[in-house]
């Protein structure tokens, strides 16, 4: 279809949403502070493993206010395995403005959405049309690929001019009821219908009369993504430091990857059993036993967006915490319960424990 054309579109598919929606936590009120933590929770991360998340996250914080007084150590054990933490530390301080600045109550004017810590064009078009009714598109990738099919618009999604330009167009056609409906039905047939990664359920999607792409059988070549920039591969080796019963954890820096989060300690490139000897040494620890992990789990991979890490391990027994290093010691029932330890290191810990 031709871009002037798109206000066709809008009928049928609430037509569409209202028959198929699915039934999603989030869904059950318009309460604006749902929507937003919702949209948050689901950047970059399926819904189904949203869910428990959201769950969790409103019975411990049912309010603004009970978010912006938490304390970080429990928003990110709430938020582990999530990842991206700076969301969630983001949503506090956004909270912590929505109490200062607006009343505790969320904002209603976009561009005081916008405002907020963490909130881009995306989630405050969302907020703002799911919640309080407005007109505003909230164009993620699932909207990108629907929209660029209907359309077999060739232009690069990952252009952030293109995607506002999405983003009127879609504005032009919004309904004048039904508005959080719309957005939702849009990113509803991205996620469901008009799926990436192989071949859309065209069979069940109310718009494949208009549909250019479905009537060329073109819909594999949309949505046109220029080359992302190959992810850089960076070698660590990890340690597992055991002494008495506990694990020596320490605080990331407060800048880069994960930052400010608890690690285990770890150093660039991948060190043999002397160059760890030799490691652990300097940091002024007396090794009773030094192991790696049986074959098989020795080496591991944790893939970020921009940046893989490959990482090497060893398991060692300490007789002592060591000396001048800025470790600290913590219990297995602490890791389980209060310590949120990013998926990254998460990984090493397991399989070094069992
Ligand atoms: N993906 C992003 N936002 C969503 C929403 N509100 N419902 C379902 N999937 C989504």
């Amino acid at each position: 279809m031709e871009w002037n054309q798109l206000g066709r579109i809008t009928a049928p598919l609430l037509e569409w949403y209202h028959e198929n929606q699915r039934c999603l936590p989030w869904r059950e009120n318009r309460d604006p502070y749902r929507v937003w933590v919702s949209e948050i929770m689901l950047q970059q991360t399926r819904v189904e493993t949203v869910i428990p998340y959201f769950e969790r996250f409103m019975e411990r914080f049912p309010t603004i206010a009970s978010l912006a007084a938490c304390a970080d150590e429990e928003l990110f054990k709430l938020w582990e395995g999530l990842g991206y933490y700076s969301r969630a530390r983001n949503l506090k301080k956004a909270a912590q403005v929505i109490c200062e600045c607006h009343d505790g109550q969320f904002p209603e004017e976009y561009q005081e959405i916008l405002e907020l810590p963490g909130i881009g064009a995306y989630t405050a078009g969302a907020v703002s049309s799911i919640a309080f009714e407005k007109a505003r598109a909230a164009v993620d990738g699932n909207v990108l690929r629907v929209i660029t099919r209907l359309t077999q618009d060739e232009r690069d999604i990952a252009d952030a001019k293109f995607r506002s330009q999405v983003t009127k167009e879609l504005e032009k056609v919004y309904p004048t009821d039904q508005r959080g409906d719309f957005t939702q039905s849009l990113m509803e047939l991205g996620a469901v219908v008009c799926v990436p990664n192989g071949e859309p359920r065209c069979g069940q999607c109310p718009l494949c009369p208009l549909c250019g792409a479905y009537n060329s059988g073109t819909q594999l070549r949309y949505p046109v993504r220029t080359k992302k920039a190959a992810r850089r591969i960076e070698q660590k080796t990890v340690f597992v430091l055991r002494f008495e019963d506990k694990t020596a954890l320490r605080k990331r820096d407060d800048k880069g990857i994960l930052s400010g989060m608890w690690e285990l300690p770890n150093t660039d490139g991948i060190l043999d059993g002397q160059q760890a000897a030799k490691w652990l040494a300097e940091k002024g620890f007396s090794v009773k036993g030094i192991k790696a992990p049986a074959d098989g789990s020795r080496t591991f991979k944790h893939v970020f967006t921009h940046i893989e890490w490959h990482m090497a391990c060893w398991i060692v027994t300490c007789d002592n915490e060591g000396s001048g290093n800025d470790f600290t010691w913590v219990t297995d029932a602490q890791l389980a319960d209060e310590i949120a330890l990013p998926t990254a290191f998460k990984k090493v810990y397991r399989a070094c424990s069992v």
